[in-house]
Parts: C-alpha cells; sequence; structure tokens
C-alpha cells in the first residue's frame, strides 16, 4: 500500500493542501496532529508535561497507524516527523513523500501569525531561530520522493501541481 505523505516545515500548508489533494483524489486524509491531539490533547501541552520525546513517541505511533492502514489515504504529517529516524523510516518505507517547499520568509509570516504556538520554536522565535530550524531541517526534507514548489499557491493549485507530478510519476492513475 502505498500512501502519499504531505512533508514540510510549519506553516508550509501540509494540512489545508492535505484536504484538498484528498478531495481531489478521493482519497481520506489522515492528520497525524490532529490524531494526536485527540488522543492525548493539545501538542504544546503534551511538550510542556511530558516532554519532546514522548510526544515524538505518540507521533511515530500515529504515522505507523497511518502507514499500515490498508485504506490508501493522504497523511498529513507534522513538520518534524520526518527528522525522528524511526518515524522518518516508516514513512520512507510506507509512503511516497512530498516534501511542501516554501520560502523561509513565507513559513515566518505564517508562525508569526498563526495562533498556535509551535512549541519546537517557543512562543515569539527570532529569525535567526526560524532560519536555523529550517537550514537544518531542509536537507531531510529535500530527500523526499518529490518536492513540490509551494510558493505563492492557494491551497487548491497546490494539490493540483501535486497531483500532476503524482500522474507523472505513475503513482497515481
Ligand atoms: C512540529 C510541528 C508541528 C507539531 C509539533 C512539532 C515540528 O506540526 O507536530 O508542534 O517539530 O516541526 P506542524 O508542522 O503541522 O506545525
Amino acid at each position: 500500500m502505498r500512501h502519499i505523505a504531505l512533508v514540510g516545515f510549519m506553516g508550509s500548508g501540509k494540512s489545508t493542501i492535505g484536504k484538498a489533494l484528498a478531495r481531489r483524489l478521493g482519497w481520506p486524509l489522515v492528520d497525524t496532529d490532529a490524531e494526536i491531539v485527540r488522543k492525548h490533547g493539545p501538542i504544546d501541552e503534551i511538550f510542556l508535561h511530558e516532554g519532546e520525546h514522548a510526544f515524538r513517541g505518540y507521533e511515530e505511533a500515529a504515522v505507523a497507524r497511518a502507514i499500515d492502514s490498508d485504506v490508501a489515504s493522504v497523511v498529513a504529517v507534522g513538520g518534524g516527523a520526518p527528522l525522528h529516524a524511526p518515524t522518518g523510516r516508516i514513512l520512507r518505507e510506507g509512503a511516497y513523500r512530498v516534501f511542501l517547499s516554501v520560502s523561509v520568509e513565507t513559513i515566518e509570516s505564517r508562525v508569526r501569525k498563526s495562533q498556535y504556538v509551535r512549541p519546537v520554536l517557543g512562543g515569539s522565535p527570532t529569525r535567526e531561530q526560524i532560519n536555523e530550524l529550517y537550514r537544518k531541517r531542509l536537507p531531510v526534507y529535500e530527500s523526499s520522493d518529490a518536492v513540490v514548489d509551494c510558493e505563492g499557491l492557494g491551497a487548491e493549485e497546490a494539490a493540483q501541481r501535486i497531483y500532476d507530478r503524482l500522474r507523472d510519476a505513475e503513482i497515481v492513475s
């Protein structure tokens, strides 16, 4: 079973583009962050009370559940998922990974506008902090099966671009 996993930095649009892509394919969307919240509560509270290690364990389990399913799905994962070795391996082996590439400037402005505090960056991250994490993670994201430039695209346009790439690569028909 080859699922489609959307990976990328926080604020790259994985959940919204995931919804649009799932609709286009007629496949279900699994949003692993949302699954974690349903099972374990808000992500910032998990980080606060149980630590990042516990969160990465919950994330690994949520990704494994999604990938184990025999219903082909679009799986939107949290930004750190491919960086955690066991979760990265599950994704590599069980999904066609699409990296949603957007500029660090776009990420910075979305992270700043967002109500949701990203615990890996803290409440009001500096440009340097965002840049540093971006640079550190980029090579892992870029090692995905496909890199799709989503800069400046709305969710529907991005979903269309991904869909076209998946058809070209004969991942979907
Ligand atoms: C994280 C990204 C978040 C969430 C958690 C950790 C990360 O998801 O999984 O806060 O390490 O980049 P989004 O990428 O959906 O913001």
